[in-house]
């Protein structure tokens, strides 16, 4: 079980290595093409049915583009597709969302807190809503409301806030932001394989037969860029969250999920009139940084947890200061009682081979050490236990803040 143990783990790592490298190959493509699109200008010796051109400097080398839109007059040799990257990132992301969230569904899916599900039903609400939001994307696209690009892109905004609440009522935190990442996602990379490309491909085959392709192709492969592009960079953000408790294990998190895709329209917002030539927007940076204050605040507004949050936090270094606190005997029973069968030296928990990212809290000096990390995952956050698996009360996080924050309180009046 051990060895099955170390294989799962380091195929996960392999598997999410392979998904951040292709990840980036089809991101920085794709953001490369975006940018050079925007930059083309008109020239006066341009060859026949070419639209702009675009000079550039990298690598020891210059390089003159030229776009044909829709398409040449007489197709070249030699074409290059760029498909693969944007493939693999799904196909590496689905292997990971299945090696961690549904081989670990009891662990990272499921929270018994909110609906006991089975492990089955889990993955079957997981694997079908991804599949589910690219049918109605679709579809909506393909509606007429495809000729009202604003009005559609604010009717799929509704959809990810919606899915966002949706998917904060069935899964953790954390695997409810992942999914929302992987909703979007699917969503991109479905209008690379099922439009952009077979698009692409009857403009080829018009071009081989001497036909002169249809515009409306350009037109729909457009659309659909344009909602890739405005979606990436908080597709990235959903996916980086499972390491930041703050952002996906809070009461708010489907506001702050929400709230990030503004962030990401913002954003592409500046660089897509930079690259236009429309000049630099400055005030994009301005909302974005107003938004990112509303989100931080969000993560720490008090809802259910009845506590004054005003309290300024320094993090403790003193060990023995620190077990020698009050409510400390009461919060090292918490982390013995709801930590310590995974976070153990030799943990007990069944399928926990050892102490999960390390962190080992079985002995007071060990809580001590973590006391930070325990207040950020099962005090503020609601992170640990995962899917709160060990039925943490809401006394017991309020008890581990109090504790925490005094701890701080007593050392700024010592200094
Ligand atoms: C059922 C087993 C289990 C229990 C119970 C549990 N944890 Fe964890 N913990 C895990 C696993 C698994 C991870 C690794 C998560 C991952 O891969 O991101 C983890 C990770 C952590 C981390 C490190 C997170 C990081 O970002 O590196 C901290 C801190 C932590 N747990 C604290 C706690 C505290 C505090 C409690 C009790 C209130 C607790 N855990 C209860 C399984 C458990």
């Amino acid at each position: 079980m051990y060895d099955l143990a170390v294989f799962t783990d380091w195929l996960a790592f392999a598997v999410r290595w392979l998904h951040v490298i292709t990840a980036m190959a089809w991101i920085g493509a794709s953001f490369y093409f975006i940018a050079l699109d925007l930059m083309l200008k008109p020239a006066d010796d341009l060859p026949e049915g070419a639209t702009g051109e675009e000079w550039e400097v990298h690598g020891g080398g210059f390089y003159n583009t030229v776009k044909y839109n829709v398409a040449p007059a007489r197709l070249p040799e030699h074409l290059t597709w760029h498909k693969w990257q944007s493939y693999w990132t799904w196909l590496s992301g689905a292997a990971l969302l299945m090696l961690v969230y549904w081989g670990g569904a009891e662990m990272f899916l499921i929270d018994y807190d909110k609906i006991e599900l089975s492990a089955f039903q889990a993955i079957l609400i997981s694997g079908g809503s991804l599949a589910i939001g690219w049918v109605l994307y679709d579809f909506l696209c393909k509606s007429p409301l495809g000729d009202r690009p604003t009005l559609l892109m604010l009717l799929l905004f509704v959809i990810l806030v919606v899915m966002a609440w949706g998917y904060n009522q069935v899964f953790t935190g954390r695997a409810a932001l992942l999914h929302l990442g992987a909703f979007t996602a699917t969503i991109m990379t479905a209008n690379v394989f099922f439009i952009i490309m077979p698009n692409q491909r009857i403009v080829v085959k018009d071009l081989k037969e001497g036909r002169v392709p249809d515009a409306k192709y350009g037109k729909i492969a457009k659309l659909r860029s344009t909602h890739n592009n405005y979606l990436t960079l908080p597709v990235i953000f959903l996916m980086l969250s499972n390491h930041y408790p703050l952002s996906f294990a809070t009461d708010y998190s489907w506001i702050i999920a929400s709230l990030v895709f503004l962030l990401g329209v913002l954003i592409r917002h500046y660089f897509n009139s930079m690259h236009s030539g429309k000049g630099r927007p400055h005030w994009t940076w301005g909302a974005s940084a107003v938004i990112f204050v509303i989100i931080m605040w969000l993560s720490s507004a008090p809802m259910f947890r009845d506590y004054d949050w005003q309290a300024e936090v320094v993090v403790p270094d003193a060990l023995e200061y620190v077990t020698a606190s009050a409510d400390f005997d009461d919060v090292r029973n918490t982390v013995l009682g709801r930590c310590s069968m995974c976070h153990n030296a030799e943990p007990v928990w069944p399928g926990v081979n050892w102490p999960p990212r390390d962190v080992r809290l079985d002995d007071d000096a060990q809580i001590a050490l973590n006391a930070r990390s325990i207040y950020l995952h099962s005090g503020l956050s609601n992170a640990m236990p995962p899917g709160n698996i060990t039925g943490m009360t809401d006394e017991e996080r309020i008890q581990i803040i109090r504790w925490y924050r005094g701890l701080n309180r007593d050392i700024a009046a010592a200094d």
